[in-house]
């Protein structure tokens, strides 16, 4: 039997290459061998204020861009969070086993949260949402950039404490971290995460960035003035970051590029970078127009949703009778 992946990206804005390193190029390469469920979550999107017509698009164009990228909706399940209700009703069964300090103490929610005035609690109670999205379909890998690690630890010790304390019923999920490209970094402040919520767009690049404001983007990246085309992320972190992004984009290493750039300045370098992420951009953006412009879209999130329903519910109920929730029935 073929092993199940679950993962999830917030409609939150758009979508950059850090998601697309991270995430979205990993789902490609694992769909043929993997059962997989990858979902748009925009119940996390409204833990932070959404525009709800901007929300709407957001997550239609999100579905689009998925396909897009090359995720077959005849080989995965796509489907949008709130169309399968046992997200959130699985999501309050692990916010009862959850423990405030705990969540507390997750970087994403410190982050969020800090120097605002009012947090909502959904903030707060965003990684039992997450464990629910994944413990639901018995997840056995979770394929994440690098930021979503340490909620993967929490998933995982929450399905322990489930299982322990109630009935035996979670699978206990791995994450999957890619190895280069795990924390693609913002190009004006390489020490920095590349974020779709950056106040400076010039920060980061997303999937629907024209060329011209591509090829701009990655020309103005901030780099260093030592001239050497070379990996080492401590003291080099804006060109380390460049080349993991050509790396990926091209298929070559890190050593072959260092070695093809050896004794070549920075423009040559900035200029190839940008031409392979354009080339590689443009078939993606070509097909996310026609999705966006057909009825396609539509007839695939319901299927989606259908099949992950069916699976959900089962497990909704299986939690249910280990927490003793509801009446037995026969
Ligand atoms: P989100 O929407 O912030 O990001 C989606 C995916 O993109 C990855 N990512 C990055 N990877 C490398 N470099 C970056 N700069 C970068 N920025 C983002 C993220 O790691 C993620 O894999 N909590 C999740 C959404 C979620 C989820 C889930 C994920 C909800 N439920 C269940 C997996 C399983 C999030 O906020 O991702």
């Amino acid at each position: 039997m073929k092993k199940t992946i679950f993962s999830g990206i917030q409609p939150s804005g758009s979508v950059t290459l850090g998601n697309y390193i991270g995430a979205l190029k990993q789902f490609v390469d694992l769909q043929e061998e993997y059962d997989c469920y990858f979902c748009i979550v925009d119940q996390h999107a409204i833990t932070v204020a959404q525009d709800r017509l901007a929300l709407r698009k957001n997550i239609r164009s999100l579905a689009a861009l998925y396909i897009a990228v090359g995720v077959d909706p005849e080989k995965v399940t796509l489907f949008i969070q709130s169309e399968v209700p046992a997200h959130a009703q699985a999501g309050w069964m692990l916010q009862c086993v959850a423990y405030i300090g705990e969540l507390e103490r997750m970087t994403q929610f410190k982050d969020k949260s800090h120097g605002k005035e009012a947090v909502s609690a959904g903030l707060l109670t965003y990684p039992p949402l997450m464990a629910a999205d994944i413990l639901l379909y018995s997840t056995d890998l979770v394929p994440v950039g690098e930021d979503q690690k340490q909620h993967l630890e929490l998933t995982r010790d929450l399905a322990e404490r489930f299982n322990k304390k109630y009935n035996d019923i979670f699978t206990i999920p791995e994450v999957r971290i890619p190895k280069v490209g795990a924390r693609v970094m913002s190009l004006v402040d390489p020490t920095k995460k590349m974020s779709k919520s950056d106040p400076n767009p010039k920060g980061f690049i997303t999937l629907l960035d024209e060329p011209k404001v591509i090829e701009k983007k990655i020309k103005s990246a901030v780099t260093d003035s030592e001239g050497i085309v070379k990996f080492d992320k401590e003291h080099k972190p804006g060109i380390s970051n460049l080349l993991s992004i050509y790396s990926i984009f091209s298929g070559e290493t890190i050593e072959q590029l260092e070695a093809k750039y050896e004794g070549k300045g920075y423009g040559e370098f900035k200029q190839d970078v940008a031409n392979i992420v354009v080339d590689t951009l443009a078939p993606i953006q070509e097909r996310y127009h026609e999705l966006m412009e057909s009825d396609e879209l539509d007839l695939i999130l319901d299927r989606g949703a259908e099949k992950a329903n069916a699976v959900a519910r089962k497990m909704v109920k299986k939690m249910e009778n280990a927490m003793g929730l509801g009446r037995k029935r026969k």
